[in-house]
């Protein structure tokens, strides 16, 4: 009898952990969407092809270029397809700037930039090293003073509070990890007038010959932008294949 009780009082212990375990499996989040409640804001799903599988606001951020490619970022056929004199003709630089090229890679647009602002300085910002030696051996040669590199972290550009006229970023966004923080820490280095110009190919587009995560729509840099509180205050539509958005602090 009591062994027969025993039993009996197992078993229900049993079917209720089963009751528990299965529930418990329910509430769980499917693995496709995880997220930690400590990184909340982006989600984790199976890379694609030239992605890495985290999404930031509905889109899955790029794979960053390597330095191996750097000789591309040189490309003659870039003068064609970015005309960079008409994007700087459009930033409207001042003598007294301070410029963050901010994922700078060669320097393309650093040294193109640098002679604008005679007063100021381009501070050329980069996660990869070689790339930032790049620059260096590029400055040397060239003998430029004004343009300096910064070596940054894939969550902050390591630049002081409130110190820069314009922060530009061409090609570099789509390739953020960690998207929010870095516009975060660089609306932080602005100046309370300073701009933050974004340079993307046009994702609207589909003839335009470059890869779906390496371009961005118009809607989708404005809303995140207006996600780490910074105002849209135009967008020049005067280069072949990208937008040049402009944005600033809020008022
Ligand atoms: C496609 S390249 C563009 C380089 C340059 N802006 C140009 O137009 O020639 C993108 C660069 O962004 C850099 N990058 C990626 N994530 C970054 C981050 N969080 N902070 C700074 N640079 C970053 C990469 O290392 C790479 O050099």
């Amino acid at each position: 009898m009591n062994h027969r009780w025993q039993s009996r009082w197992l078993n229900g212990a049993l079917i209720l952990l089963i009751g528990f375990t299965v529930l418990l499996g329910g509430c769980q989040t499917s693995p496709a969407t995880t997220t930690t409640s400590a990184d909340a804001v982006y989600q984790q799903r199976s890379p694609s092809r030239d992605g890495i599988g985290k999404f930031y606001m509905g889109r899955e951020i790029a794979q960053v270029m390597g330095h191996l490619g750097a000789g591309w970022l040189e490309r003659p056929s870039r003068e064609r397809e970015e005309k960079p004199q008409a994007l700087i003709k459009a930033l409207d630089l001042k003598p007294t700037d301070v410029v963050a090229d901010i994922g700078a890679g060669t320097g393309y647009f650093s040294f193109r930039i640098s002679s604008l602002v005679p007063q100021g300085k381009v501070l050329a910002v980069d996660v990869q090293p070689e790339m930032l030696a790049i620059i260096e051996a590029i400055r040397q040669e060239k003998k430029v003073g004004n343009v300096e590199t910064v070596l940054g972290s894939t969550t902050i550009p390591n630049l002081k509070a409130g110190s820069i006229d314009l922060a530009l970023m061409v090609d570099a966004y789509h390739e953020f990890d960690h998207p929010r923080e870095m516009m975060q820490a660089i609306a932080q280095a602005l100046k309370p007038d300073g701009r933050v110009v974004l340079v993307e190919y046009r994702g609207e587009n589909p003839l335009i010959p470059i890869k779906p995560l390496h371009k961005m729509t118009q809607r989708q840099v404005r809303s995140e932008m207006a996600a780490v509180g910074l105002t849209w205050l135009e967008t020049k539509e005067t280069l072949p294949q990208q937008h040049i958005l402009f944005f600033g602090k809020q008022a």
